[in-house]
């Protein structure tokens, strides 16, 4: 028997010995079309090179193309398992010629390969053409020696192909194989054309045109061919049976779907084991490729894959999550042609786990409350939308899978019930909502949601992609068009622009097509579900419809991913340093700065500070990859990871771990921001302030990579500065500032000395006049402009000394105030209290005090200085006369 891997093999062989280029399969997930939701045919990693828009070094080619054919345009999900060709996911083969060959080398290589290599008698095929493709049909007589009776004229869509409404199309030529008379079925044409005899096993598309909304608007600038052969098809023909799940690769899958499960694989059982396989096929590819399952969009279609094979692991008795179990068989089946299946193999092993653990628990809910309602039921009876919605909202059933549940007992589901049941809880949720007293204008993003759905977010792996424009906002109000100047809010079906949530600032950057410019200065999440980009169209226009390259600012990016990743870092370290009652209340992620809230009750010390900063770096350097899981919130949490408490989290969450713990990560957070690959990238960590919010809230801000680098780089040059202008190296700053500050100190203290001993004429041209006699008691009196109040007191003294006995009054005048301060000889009976009250009352000052030799006081109005000696002078006088 030939197995399905040398069948790939030879198929490729051949058309290398042809001189095609052996070209890769392209990921699952289209990069050059986001009308695309997977691949879905071989020729669509070469849609661009048959328009002319790309070159490559060849101009033949040959592929093994992995497709998925389920969501979308597409969809074979629920026939798969009911019948013996649908797959969700499939290979195809293909040859290509862009602008090199066309019709003729075309049939000549299919023939020579079906008929030459492989062996496959004649008289088997059959071929069809175009109704009016007369060269198609005279080359197969030609070159096949086909009678007329087996090259037949189909004038039907069936035999003009085109990738989709928009893109590259053209007349096809399909072959058929003849399983045989014992299996009912006419050929193509013919009224027993549906039935299961003749079976289409490869696609000869002569590709010449070039099609836009389903409309031929041109020709391609050169004929070429693109041919598709599904591999399990022709697996089942070379193999010698009828049905692609008795082919190798699915044997092996279902015997070992048998083996794990105990259920026989045949009799009713044989639709789950089938629908098991395929399925392990689809998500094992899927997850390879980057998908994981989620609520919208590609991780929707996923997770329904996944969901519907997981109920019939439990239909057939599987007491423990089984999808998982059978990755190795899958990666021993396939692994080979698909090394990528071989890296993944661990992602999709958890992630089918998580999924399936996770789904029977409700699984088990739902399937009752389906039992229940059903009871009634009989075969060909309907069950109510209602209900199926009912299953759909609380267990997270979706409508296809109720759908399936019931199809074995022959009940249907009301679909219009259904979805009117669904459009009835939109229409209360927006009413809930307009209540809430939100800005009404908001309501067209509630239009575009229901209508399109969220947007799916790319942007986790890079920061460029496609999308299709499915709304324009202008002004509040949606539009189908906008041109040079207008500022607008762009909704595309996928983008890789972060919208503003979590803290972490939107994404900026360019919307670009070959007629259209338009400057992205900001990204919004209205509703949590759409990315809503705020742009101003540079150049061109706009319409809804368009296909669009979008590029986020990538430096710009990568700045936010530093400091959202160092948020996490600074916080697993605060709570180390400071303890686990530091809590996140706030943060700010923008790309030039951080700035980060949490609970703690003090200011941080120095110390703290730079402690705190120090173990951040320390995480950054030891430079460990940060690793991302999706998980439940409750597994998360009972994982470890740090929930901020009142946040609603979805059913599921990102956990991001990074950095390097005792026994675990350093961090470990629930998390939907966009963060660094390795924490090295984050290169430097600068805390730059750090201050109170309110009470018991403090506040950190801080810098990372290149905005830190120009900060520290900023100190130094105010460093430098500094150093030049104290004549000094950078490194003697601090002691020379300290010497400085030391001498200042010391001058102005002898500054004051002098000020004093000059007034006191202690050396000065202007020595004063001895004292005057007042009621024969010595007194001076003077006014010192200047000298500082603390000297007063030993200016007194030394004058009293210098006098013998008497009476001293010194006022010191500095800024405008006036600070008196006298003193009274022993013996005199004359309190030095008394007399400068009468001072500072003349000084506009109160009180003064002191003891009876010695008191002080002062007052604001240093110009009546010479009033308040005078006023001293009286009240001496006054005194001595009554003595
Ligand atoms: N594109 C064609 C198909 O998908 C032939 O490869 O059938």
């Amino acid at each position: 028997m030939t197995s399905t891997n040398d069948i790939r093999r030879s198929f490729l062989d051949y058309f290398e010995g042809q001189g095609h280029a052996r070209v890769p399969s392209a990921p699952l997930v289209p990069h050059n079309d986001p009308t695309l939701m997977f691949v879905n045919a071989g020729m669509v990693p070469f849609k661009n090179v048959f328009t002319g828009l790309e070159t490559r070094p060849y101009s033949t080619a040959t592929s093994s193309q992995k497709c998925v054919r389920a969501g979308g345009k597409h969809n074979d999900l629920d026939n798969v398992g009911y019948t013996a060709r649908h797959h969700t996911f499939f290979e195809m083969l293909g040859n290509f010629s862009f602008g090199d060959y066309f019709k003729e080398q075309a049939i000549t290589h299919a023939w020579t390969l079906l008929t030459r290599e492989w062996g496959i008698p004649a008289e088997k095929l059959t071929a069809t053409v175009y109704h009016t493709d007369d060269q198609a049909f005279d080359l197969w007589k030609k070159i096949a020696g086909l009678p007329e009776s087996r090259i037949i004229r189909i004038p039907t869509k069936d035999n003009f192909w085109a990738m989709g409404s928009d893109g590259p199309c053209g007349p096809c030529s399909e072959i058929f194989y003849d399983h045989g008379d014992h299996i009912w079925g006419g050929p193509p044409g013919s009224p027993e054309e549906d039935g299961d005899r003749f079976v289409e096993i490869w696609n000869l598309v002569f590709m010449q045109y070039l099609q836009e909304n389903d409309v031929q608007i041109g020709e391609l600038p050169k004929p070429s061919i693109d041919t598709g052969m599904g591999l399990e098809r022709v697996a089942a023909v070379l193999q010698g049976v009828h049905d692609n799940y008795d082919t190798d690769t699915f044997k092996a899958l279902i015997a070992e779907s048998g083996a794990l499960t105990g259920a026989s694989t045949t009799g009713d059982n044989q639709a789950s084991h089938r629908v098991i396989a395929d399925h392990l096929r689809a998500s094992g590819f899927l997850v390879a490729d980057g998908v994981l399952p989620a609520n919208e969009g590609r991780g929707y279609v996923l997770r329904r894959i996944m969901r519907r094979a997981m109920r019939h692991a439990h239909l057939l008795g599987a007491k423990d999550p089984l999808m998982h179990r059978m990755v190795p068989s899958l990666v021993a089946e396939m692994g080979a042609a698909y090394p990528e299946l071989v890296r993944a193999q661990p992602l999709i092993e958890a992630t089918l786990l998580q999924e399936e653990t996770r789904f029977r628990q409700t699984l088990a809910n739902g399937l009752r409350l389906l039992d229940e309602a059903t009871q009634g039921l009989a075969e060909g009876d309907t069950l109510p939308g209602e209900t199926a919605f009912k299953l759909y909202d609380t267990f997270g059933f979706p409508y296809d899978l109720t759908e399936d549940a019931l199809r074995p007992r022959s009940i249907s589901v009301d679909r219009s019930g259904f979805d009117s049941a669904m459009a009835e809880q939109k229409r209360a949720a927006r009413a809930a909502w307009k209540g809430s007293g939100d800005k009404a204008s908001d309501e067209v993003w509630y239009d575009i949601a229901d209508e399109l759905g969220g947007t799916e977010f790319t942007g986790y792996n890079g920061t460029e992609g496609e999308g299709q424009v499915v709304a324009i906002v202008k002004d509040g109000a949606r539009v189908d068009k906008a041109g040079v100047g207008d500022a607008v809010t762009i909704i595309t079906n996928q983008t890789p622009f972060y919208g503003e949530s979590g803290g972490q600032m939107g994404d900026a950057g360019t919307i670009t097509n070959d007629r259209l410019r338009a400057v992205v200065d900001d990204t919004s999440k209205p509703l949590g579900r759409l990315h809503a980009h705020h742009a101003k169209i540079d150049s061109g226009e706009l319409s809804v419809g368009d296909t669009v390259k979008l590029s986020v600012d990538a430096v710009r990016r990568d700045a936010i991913r530093a400091n959202h990743s160092a948020t996490h870092l600074l916080h697993a370290a605060l709570r180390k340093r400071l303890g686990g009652h530091v809590t996140q209340k706030g943060s700010l992620v923008a790309p030039d700065r951080l700035r980060f809230d949490f609970s703690h009750p003090s200011a941080l010390t120095p110390q703290e500070i730079a402690a705190i900063e120090a173990d951040v770096n320390a995480q950054i350097r030891h430079n460990e990859a940060v690793g991302t899981r999706l998980m439940t919130p409750e597994d998360a949490i009972a994982a470890g990871a740090m929930a901020l408490f009142g946040e609603k989290y979805g059913d599921e969450v990102r956990v991001l771990s990074m950095g390097r713990g005792d026994d675990q990560h350093y961090s470990v957070e629930l998390c939907g921001g966009t963060h660094v690959n390795a924490t090295g990238d984050i290169a430097i960590f600068k805390i730059v302030s750090e201050s109170a919010v309110s009470s018991g809230i403090r506040r950190i801000e801080a810098l990372t990579g290149e905005a830190a680098r120009q900060w520290l780089n900023a100190r130094d040059e105010r460093l430098k500065e500094a150093a030049a202008a104290l004549k000094t190296s950078p490194d003697d700053v601090p002691a020379r500032v300290l010497s400085l500050v030391e001498e200042r100190r010391r001058l102005e203290r002898e500054l004051a000395d002098a000020k004093k001993a000059l007034a006191l004429g202690g050396g000065g041209a202007a020595a004063p006049a001895g004292p005057e006699q007042i009621g024969g008691v010595n007194f001076v009196g003077q006014v010192l402009e200047g000298l500082d109040p603390k000297a007063l007191r030993g200016a007194v003294d030394e004058a009293r000394a210098r006098i013998g006995s008497g009476v001293v009054a010194l006022v010191a005048i500095n800024d405008g105030r006036a600070s008196v301060a006298v003193g009274v000889s022993d013996g005199l009976g004359l309190s030095a209290v008394d007399l400068v009250k009468t001072a500072v009352a003349v000084l506009g000052g109160q009180g003064g005090g002191g003891r009876p030799d010695m008191a002080q006081g002062g007052g604001p109005d240093g110009s009546k200085a010479g009033d308040a000696l005078g006023a001293v002078r009286a009240a001496l006088a006054d005194a001595k006369a009554a003595a």
